[in-house]
C-alpha cells in the first residue's frame, strides 16, 4: 500500500471528467495537460462512451479514477472489478451497503489483476439525509451510519473511502491514517460553489485528512483548466 502522507500533491488531484462525450472529455484532458495525473470517469462518460473512453487515457499516460459505484451480489461485482482492473484503472468506487463478502469480493478480485488497484468505498450518499435513511430501512441518523459503514469497508479490505471533508477529520480521529480519503465539494479560497451545499478550500480539505481531492467543473469550466489546476496544486501545498 502507497504511504498516502508522503503522495505527491499531484498524484493527490484528481479531475472530474463530467460531459457526455469523449470528444469533450480530451478536450478537458488537453486543456488541463500536465497539470494533473487522474481524471474520473463517472456513470454519465462511461455509460455513454464506454470502456474507450478509459483506455485512450490510460494508453495517453493518465491515471483513471473509475466511479461506477459498485453495488450488485459478490460474484458480479467481483467479475466487474476484474474488467475494470484488466483495464488499467487506478481507482474504483464500490458502495459499502454491498455488505462485506460483496467488499471482500472486490478487494481479492482488484488485488487478483492488479495489486497497486485502489477499492475506493461510498458510505452514504451525501444527498441523503436522516430520513431518507429511514426510509430505505436504516434506523440509525447519517452521523452513525457513516462511521458503520466505514469500518465495515477498512475491515473489509478497501483501501480508501469517499467522504466530504467534513467527515474526512472525524474518521481520521476514528480509524487512523492507513487509508486513501478522497474528497469532492472542494473550492478555491474565493470560488463559486456552484451547486455544492458545502464546499472547502483545498487547503483545508487536506487539513482535515483528506488524501486525494476531486475537483470537476472548477477546473473543466475554467477559461484556462491548467491553470487552475495548478492553483489548486498549490493551495493544497
Ligand atoms: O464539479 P464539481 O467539482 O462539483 O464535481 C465534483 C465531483 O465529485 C462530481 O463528479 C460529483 O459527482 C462528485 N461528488 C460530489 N459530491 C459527493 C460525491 C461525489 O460532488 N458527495
Amino acid at each position: 500500500m502507497p504511504d498516502w502522507k508522503s503522495l505527491p500533491t499531484r498524484e493527490r488531484l484528481i479531475v472530474a471528467l463530467d460531459v457526455p462525450t469523449a470528444a469533450a472529455a480530451h478536450k478537458i484532458v488537453a486543456a488541463v495537460g500536465d497539470s494533473a495525473l487522474t481524471f474520473k470517469v463517472g456513470m454519465q462518460l462511461y455509460t455513454a462512451e464506454g470502456p474507450e473512453m478509459v483506455r485512450d487515457l490510460v494508453s495517453s499516460g493518465r491515471r483513471v479514477f473509475l466511479d461506477l459505484k459498485y453495488h450488485d451480489i459478490p460474484n458480479t461485482v467481483a467479475s466487474a472489478v476484474k474488467e475494470a482492473a484488466a483495464l488499467g484503472v487506478h481507482m474504483l468506487t464500490v458502495h459499502s451497503a454491498g455488505g462485506g463478502k460483496m467488499l471482500r469480493g472486490a478487494v481479492e478480485a482488484a488485488a487478483g489483476v492488479s495489486p497497486s488497484l485502489v477499492v475506493l468505498a461510498v458510505s452514504v450518499l451525501t444527498s441523503m439525509n436522516d430520513g431518507d435513511l429511514q426510509e430505505v430501512g436504516v434506523p440509525r441518523p447519517v452521523a452513525e451510519q457513516v462511521p458503520h459503514l466505514v469500518e465495515l469497508a477498512l475491515g473489509s479490505g478497501c483501501q480508501g473511502i469517499v467522504a466530504s471533508a467534513q467527515e474526512a477529520a472525524e474518521l481520521r480521529t476514528k480509524f487512523g491514517d492507513r487509508f486513501a480519503i478522497v474528497t469532492p465539494g472542494v473550492r478555491r479560497a474565493g470560488g463559486s460553489p456552484g451547486d455544492q451545499a458545502r464546499v472547502t478550500t483545498p487547503a483545508a480539505a487536506i487539513a482535515a485528512g483528506a488524501t486525494h481531492l476531486v475537483v470537476g467543473r472548477p477546473i473543466s469550466e475554467a477559461k484556462d483548466p491548467a491553470a487552475e489546476a495548478r492553483a489548486i496544486l498549490e493551495e493544497m501545498k
